[in-house]
């Protein structure tokens, strides 16, 4: 358990209003610089395998390279074993992360199979020595992310998360989803607010906030704190400045269709610059589904944008929606 005296400076949780949720695939160095720049308070990276990086994982190790401006970042890890954990905990923080984020609600399956993720939600004594020993083995704040529960019968983060401001985690966030819900149905917000009443330490409230609408009623469900905003980012990284436009009472206008095509431009040639052009070719074709959602104007150009397979192929599909919407693309709603 942690000395309260050394408790580990965790303004950040104070401080912030918005953050990017960790999404693998997606929440990678330029997307989060993207957030960044566009308002996001702090960021959470992609889930990190502990045993991954204490191995000497390549791939994992480049999960830990920022890119200048992008602010404060969590690293988040994955794992089901203390001693790993503490071990890659240490290693991620040479990084300099503004803290280290437990992976505790990842439903997949390949990751439960090994006990990982969601499955620590079955096992708080074992939850407990995985946050102590990473508490125990950085300086930086240590944080935690869980869902409901794993089922609709053992439904438990208010214990969860007694167990875990135990262990001396600064901040909890709780997708109030259970681990059989997957991504179906809604986020039960209610979840939140109680426990907001029952900790001391922040809970940073996340799931399905995905407009300036949904922003206010899960404050007014939750009370003030931290909204984790993942699904509503993807493709609309503006959404973290349109909220705080909208809390400030500023008018925001809509994005033109041509402001959109240059956001996945610079998203693209900073994946190019980062990964080399092949992969990162790959990796976006997921992404403009996202960027170019509701422009219905545009969506004879979607197959292309999703087999495309080089930089140049890609710019000059960009060049025909810019010059096709140039004149008649409407907004998305
Ligand atoms: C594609 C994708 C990848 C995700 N990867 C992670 C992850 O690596 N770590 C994690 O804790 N949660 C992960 N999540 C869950 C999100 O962080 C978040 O809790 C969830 O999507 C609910 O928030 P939202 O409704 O704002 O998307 C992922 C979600 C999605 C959609």
């Amino acid at each position: 358990m942690m000395d309260p005296d050394t408790k580990k400076d965790a303004g950040i949780f104070d401080e912030s209003l918005l953050c990017l949720a960790p999404m693998a695939g997606y929440s990678d160095a330029p997307f989060r610089l993207l957030c960044a720049e566009l308002g996001a308070d702090f960021t959470v990276a992609e889930m990190a395998s502990a045993e991954g990086l204490v191995h000497g994982g390549e791939k994992t190790a480049d999960m830990l390279r920022f890119i200048e401006g992008e602010g404060p970042v969590g690293i988040q890890l994955f794992g089901a074993n203390p001693v790993a954990i503490a071990a890659a905990a240490s290693i991620a923080g040479k990084s300099h992360p503004a803290f280290i984020d437990l992976n505790f609600g990842c439903p997949v399956r390949k990751v439960v199979r090994k006990n990982g993720g969601s499955a620590i939600m079955r096992d708080l004594g074992l939850m407990e020595r995985i946050a102590g020993a990473a508490v125990d083995a950085v300086s930086i704040p240590v944080t935690a992310k869980i869902r409901s529960g794993w089922s609709e019968k053992e439904i438990n983060f208010l214990e969860t998360g007694r167990v875990l401001e135990r262990a001396g985690v600064s901040a909890v966030t709780l997708h109030p989803r259970t681990r059989s819900q997957g991504f179906t149905g809604t986020a039960r917000w209610s979840h939140i607010k109680l426990l907001r009443e029952k900790l001391s330490i922040p809970v940073i409230a996340n799931g399905d906030v995905r407009t300036v609408a949904d922003y206010e009623r899960i404050v007014s469900v939750t009370g003030k704190g931290i909204v984790m905003i993942g699904r509503g980012a993807l493709g609309n990284p503006w959404i973290f400045g349109e909220i705080k436009n909208a809390m400030e009472g500023r008018p925001w206008s809509k994005r033109p269709v041509d402001d959109i095509v240059r956001m996945m431009e610079r998203h693209l040639r900073m994946e190019v610059e980062r990964k080399g052009e092949r992969v990162a070719v790959m990796e976006m074709r997921k992404q403009y589904r996202w960027y170019l959602r509701g422009i219905d104007d545009i969506k004879r150009y979607r197959s292309g944008l999703s087999q495309v397979e080089s930089l140049t192929g890609t710019i000059s599909i960009f060049e025909a929606i810019r010059e096709e919407c140039r004149e008649r693309c409407k907004r998305p709603a």
